[in-house]
C-alpha cells in the first residue's frame, strides 16, 4: 500500500477550503492507502503562541475530520505533538535546510508581513517541520490544497538531499488530488482564498449556521450582469461558478451558464440557489461535528490510538535515519 500523510493546523474554524482541498480527499483515500492524518498543533505555535484556546481547536479539528467521513479505524488520526520523533527528524533536516532558501519561501514572507513583532525561528523553519511530518512516515502522497504546493517542493528537496548525502531512505512526496489540479477554494469577496483567519465574512466555515451561510453567500461579490453575449467572466463571477461546481447539481450549473451566455442571468437568483445548496452540504457536517466535539473521552481514545500507529511508523523510519546518518555507535 502507498503511504499517505497530511495535516491541518488547529488555529481556528475549518472552512470549505480545508474540506475541498484536504478533508474530502482524506476520506476518498482511507480505504486504499495507509493513511496518517494529523492535527498540526506544533505548527500552530509559530503564529499562535497563546495556547488558551488550543485544546478546543484540537478537538474541533478532530471532530470535523470525523464528521467529514474520516474513519479513525482506517486512517491514523493523531496529534502532531504526540509523536516526539517528529522533533528529532526536524532537527536533522534543519542541517539540510539553508537559511537563504527558507527566507525566500512565499509563506514566510507573508507571515513576516502579518506578524512583524514575532518573526521567530519556528516561522522560518516551518517548511522543515512540515517536511519532517511527511518524511517521518516515508509518505509518497500528500493530499493538500494549492496553497501547500511550495511546501511540498521543499519537502522533496530535503528528501533528495538526505538521500544523496547519506543513503536512500525517503521517497519524493507528491501533492495529491487524484491527478487533478490542486484545489484553491476562493473567498466570497473576489479576493484570494478562503482562510481560517482572514476575511471571515468571505469564508464559509463548516460550523456556520444555516442563516450565516445564506447571508455570506448573498453578499458574495457580483455585478449587474454581462452586457455582451458569450463574454468572458470576471474573476469574482468565475469564483461563484466554481463554488457552485463544488456543491450544486450539474443541471443547475448548466442553467446558470446558459443564462450568463445569454445575458439573462440574475445573480440574486444564482446566489440564492448556491446558498441553499451550501446549507444542504454544510449542515450535516456541522451537526455531526457538534456532537463529536464535546465527547472528550471518545476523542482522547481516537488520538491515543492514532498516535500509537503513527509512532510505530515513525520509529521504523527513525531507526533507518539514525543508522544511515551514522549515529549508531
Ligand atoms: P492549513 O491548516 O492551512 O490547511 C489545511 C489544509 O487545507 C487546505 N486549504 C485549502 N485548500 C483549498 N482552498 C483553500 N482556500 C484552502 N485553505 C486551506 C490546505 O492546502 C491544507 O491541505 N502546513 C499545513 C499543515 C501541515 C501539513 C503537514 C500538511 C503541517 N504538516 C504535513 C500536509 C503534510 C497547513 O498550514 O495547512
Amino acid at each position: 500500500k502507498q503511504i499517505v500523510m497530511s495535516g491541518i493546523r488547529p488555529t481556528g474554524f475549518l472552512h470549505l477550503g480545508n474540506y475541498f482541498g484536504a478533508l474530502r480527499n482524506y476520506v476518498r483515500m482511507q480505504d486504499e492507502y495507509e493513511c496518517y492524518f494529523m492535527v498540526a498543533d506544533l505548527h500552530s505555535l509559530t503564529t499562535h503562541p497563546d495556547t488558551k484556546e488550543l485544546k478546543g481547536h484540537v478537538h474541533r479539528v478532530l471532530a470535523e475530520n470525523i464528521a467529514s467521513g474520516l474513519d479513525p479505524d482506517k486512517a491514523a488520526l493523531f496529534c502532531q505533538s504526540h509523536v516526539r520523533e517528529t522533533s528529532e527528524l526536524y532537527l536533522y533536516l534543519n542541517m539540510l535546510a539553508y537559511k537563504g532558501e527558507l527566507e525566500k519561501t512565499p509563506t514566510f514572507k507573508d507571515k513576516v508581513r502579518l506578524q512583524p513583532d514575532n518573526v521567530n525561528a519556528g516561522l522560518l523553519t516551518y517548511p522543515v517541520l512540515m517536511a519532517a511530518d511527511i518524511l517521518l512516515h516515508r509518505a509518497a502522497l500528500v493530499p493538500v490544497g494549492k496553497d501547500q504546493e511550495q511546501h511540498l517542493e521543499i519537502a522533496r528537496t530535503y528528501a533528495n538531499r538526505f538521500n544523496h548525502r547519506y543513503s536512500d531512505v525517503f521517497p519524493e512526496p507528491q501533492a495529491f488530488n487524484f491527478g487533478q489540479a490542486l484545489v484553491k477554494v476562493p473567498s466570497l469577496d473576489g479576493e484570494g482564498k478562503m482562510s481560517k483567519s482572514e476575511n471571515q465574512n468571505a469564508t464559509l466555515y463548516l460550523a456556520d449556521s444555516d442563516d450565516v451561510i445564506r447571508k455570506k453567500v448573498m453578499k458574495a461579490k457580483s455585478d449587474s450582469g454581462p452586457t455582451e453575449l458569450n463574454s468572458k467572466k470576471p474573476d469574482y463571477i468565475e469564483n461563484i461558478f466554481l463554488l457552485m461546481s463544488l456543491v450544486s447539481g450539474k443541471d443547475v450549473i448548466e442553467k446558470f451558464e446558459a443564462d450568463y451566455n445569454n445575458c439573462t442571468i440574475r445573480y440574486g437568483d444564482m446566489k440564492k440557489q448556491l446558498g441553499e445548496d451550501m446549507v444542504k452540504f454544510i449542515a450535516p457536517i456541522r451537526e455531526k461535528a457538534e456532537s463529536i466535539r464535546t465527547d472528550e473521552k471518545y476523542l482522547k481514545e481516537v488520538m491515543e490510538k492514532g498516535a500509537e500507529k503513527a509512532r510505530k511508523s515513525a520509529n521504523a523510519t527513525m531507526e533507518q535515519v539514525r543508522e544511515h546518518m551514522g549515529l549508531v555507535y
